[in-house]
């Protein structure tokens, strides 16, 4: 294992496929050892390529751009940071040893489609997750919960994130409405829906898991206590770590969370997405990548989700260890203005043990993710109602 020097010869190179707020971070950590850093996103400027050594505009979903990019870069890992990338391409670029994809290939392409990391992990794996089925028309859809989803189901676009085309189905009266909701939405259109039966859960967790190499040079299966966190409208507000719970979720959680890595295979760090009722654990998805909520753990652990997917990624170990309870609450762009401006960042900061990141993005919306308030504690509730707190007092404001 050896670490180049950026932008020579020796460089060790990694090519970031996002650069969104997580992106960026990742970035960070892997510039902190030395890393040649290649960003790519969709639009110029995104936060990542801010903070790369170069920076690329392309549309990843374009098979051939995506190629022609990897080719020109020769980066050693590629790392996909979002879930709409041409992954196919991903496949062929790992079979033709052109560069290693993080954590595989075949990682990328089935979670970037709900119904293949469903159908592994609930037929071939066969761990527990809601009831489910899938469907291309309305009237599939009414057969699916007729056939066995049942009331209250939710209905997904397979190929779609953040809750967009989303929609809880309550009784019949429901249904064409969330049909025509996830038609809408979907990433892909004229696209196929999964129905999920509601699962009734007591709190969801993210379990953050690190497959990483030990000092004998093998994969080793790492977990990060687990976060706890607040979704609305399909994004997260809120997050925690650790998250309490009984014993026996815990090690259930964990021994789901390992099989399904370990199915997906490679280094990194994976966002393990389990409901948790009681003793009673269903999964519901992964990211194989940091996970939006676990941002918490910048306040929480001495080596953060970022940085545990940098070490993980380049083959060096990894400690998961908790710090101390810390939390992290968003700040929305609450408005539709390019160039906008932050106030009272100097407030939040005087709340005791918290911070702010600002991620930089060129144009705020409304419900646009624009930065996030850290914060730590002596306790899960003392984090988060500081984290709370400095979230509240940045103020977004025009110019
Ligand atoms: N079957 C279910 N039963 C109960 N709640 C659910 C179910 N599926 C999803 N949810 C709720 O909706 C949230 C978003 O669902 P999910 O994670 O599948 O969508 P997503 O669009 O991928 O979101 P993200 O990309 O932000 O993780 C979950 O975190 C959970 O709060
Ligand atoms: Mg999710």
């Amino acid at each position: 294992m050896k670490l180049g020097t950026p932008l020579s010869n020796s460089a060790t190179r990694v090519m970031l496929l996002g650069c969104g707020e997580l992106g960026k971070e990742v970035i960070i950590a892997l510039q902190r050892l030395g890393v040649e850093v290649i960003g790519v996103d969709r639009y110029a400027n995104a936060p990542g390529h801010q903070v790369a050594h170069r920076a690329h505009v392309v549309d990843m979903t374009d098979g051939a751009a995506l190629r022609q990019i990897i080719e020109q870069e020769k980066p050693h890992l590629v790392v996909p940071e979002i879930e709409a990338i041409a992954t196919d391409v991903l496949a062929e670029i790992e079979k033709e040893g052109l560069a290693e994809v993080i954590p595989t290939a075949r990682a990328t392409q089935l979670t970037m489609n709900r119904e293949g990391i469903r159908r592994l992990v609930a037929e071939e794996l066969e761990l527990p997750t809601s009831k489910y089925g899938f469907a291309d028309s309305l009237k599939q859809m009414k057969m699916a919960i007729d056939g066995g989803v049942g009331y209250p189901c939710l209905i997904k676009p397979v190929m779609s994130s953040s809750g967009k085309g989303q929609s809880m189905v309550r009784g019949a009266d429901d249904v064409a409405d969330a049909w025509d909701c996830a038609m809408s939405a979907g990433r892909v259109k004229g696209g196929r829906v999964i129905v999920e039966s509601f699962v009734d859960f007591d709190f969801e967790i993210t379990l953050l898991t690190v497959r990483a190499l030990n000092s004998r040079g093998e994969i080793e299966t790492h977990f990060c206590d687990p976060i706890g966190h607040l979704q609305k409208q399909g994004d997260y507000i809120e997050s925690w770590q650790p998250q309490r719970m009984t014993p026996l979720a815990l090690q259930r959680s964990q021994q789901i969370a390992k099989q399904v890595t370990s199915n997906l295979g490679g280094r990194g760090l994976f966002g393990v997405e389990l409901f948790i009722k009681g003793d009673e654990v269903w999964f519901s998805e992964v990211s194989p990548r940091p996970h939006d909520t676990g941002m918490a753990t910048m306040a929480s652990q001495s080596q953060n989700e970022f940085e545990l997917h940098a070490r993980a990624i380049l083959g060096l170990p990894v400690d998961t260890r908790l710090r101390s309870p810390g939390a992290s609450a968003v700040i929305y762009g609450e408005m539709d203005k390019a160039g906008i401006a932050f106030e009272g960042v100097e407030q939040a900061l005087q709340v005791p043990h918290s911070d702010v990141r600002l991620f930089g993005k060129l144009e705020a919306f409304q419900r646009r993710r624009m930065g996030v308030a850290l914060a730590s504690g002596d306790s899960v509730d003392e984090a988060l109602s500081r984290a709370k707190q400095a979230a509240s007092l940045v103020k977004p404001v025009v110019e």
